[in-house]
């Protein structure tokens, strides 16, 4: 049997009083799509700083692939294979798209580390794959441009193109389709839909059509709690679920 992709075990974290994260027990298998739902401030970004290891927990554990990872560092689960966007945007607004492309991909190759003084471009590897995901991810008319000169939706694939540049196995994504149309919203969704099939990929989403449809299981929080996981059909009609929506005006995000 492998181990699962993603495991959480009672995971907890406190805020002074507020308990943001509240004994998440969950069990992600390699290779699945799970979204994760829920109104403003239910504790979805931090469950995901827990498991990238922006914060550390004040109870339980995290396990990527069967081990406990609870006590490494961001980069040290970055090398493990845990990759993810942020809510609010990670660009480098100073680089060039082609150049941010650039940086994440050096960053990750230990050939180039080591050499860092010679200047990025003189890579040919580097710069083959630079060409590949720029073409790949329909980035190439605007290599040369900055992040801001693009719409937004071309901003959110980037950061895409750039969490998985390193061939992750855990890939996190935090709304990534927030502050973007609905028709580059889709797109988007498309593009994360192509991802490989064995990715696992953890996604925090407002749009809920979205959130189902790139789903193969959903789960719910509510007040740094688990209010229920199951499939899109399952959890689209959970009577808990649609009280947590309805009946109040939660935004779910
Ligand atoms: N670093 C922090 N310090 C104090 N409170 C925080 C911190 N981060 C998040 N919170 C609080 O924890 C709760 C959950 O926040 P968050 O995880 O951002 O929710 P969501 O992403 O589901 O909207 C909120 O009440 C938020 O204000
Ligand atoms: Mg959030």
């Amino acid at each position: 049997m492998t181990a699962d992709a993603v495991v959480t075990e009672n995971l907890t974290i406190a805020f002074g009083g507020l308990t943001a994260v509240d004994g998440v027990d969950l069990q992600i298998p390699a290779g699945q799509r799970r979204a994760i739902i829920g109104p403003n401030g239910a504790g979805k970004t931090t469950l995901f700083n827990l498991i990238a290891g922006q914060l550390r927990p004040t109870a339980g554990r995290v396990l990527v692939g069967g081990e406990d990872i609870t006590g490494q560092s961001v980069h040290a689960r970055s090398r493990a294979g845990i990759a993810r966007t942020f809510q609010l945007s990670n660009l480098f607004g100073q680089l060039t798209v082609a150049d941010n492309v650039r940086l994440a991909i050096a960053g990750g190759d230990p050939s180039v580390r080591r050499t860092f003084w010679r200047p990025l471009a003189g890579f040919a590897h580097v710069e083959r794959r630079v060409a590949d995901l720029l073409a790949r991810w329909e980035l190439d008319d605007v290599a040369d441009e900055r992040p801001s000169e693009l719409s937004y939706g071309q901003q959110r694939i980037l950061e895409l193109v750039l969490a998985t540049s390193g061939d992750p196995r855990v890939l996190l994504l935090d709304e990534p389709t927030a502050g973007v149309s609905k028709s580059e919203a889709e797109r988007l969704a498309d593009t994360i839909a192509a991802l490989p099939r064995d990715l696992t990929i953890v996604l925090v989403e407002h749009d809920m059509d979205i959130a189902f449809r790139l789903a193969d299981e959903v789960t719910v929080m509510v007040n740094g709690q688990e209010l229920v996981t199951g499939s899109p059909d399952v959890v689209a009609s959970d009577e808990r679920v649609i009280d947590a929506y309805l009946g109040s005006d939660h935004d779910v995000a």
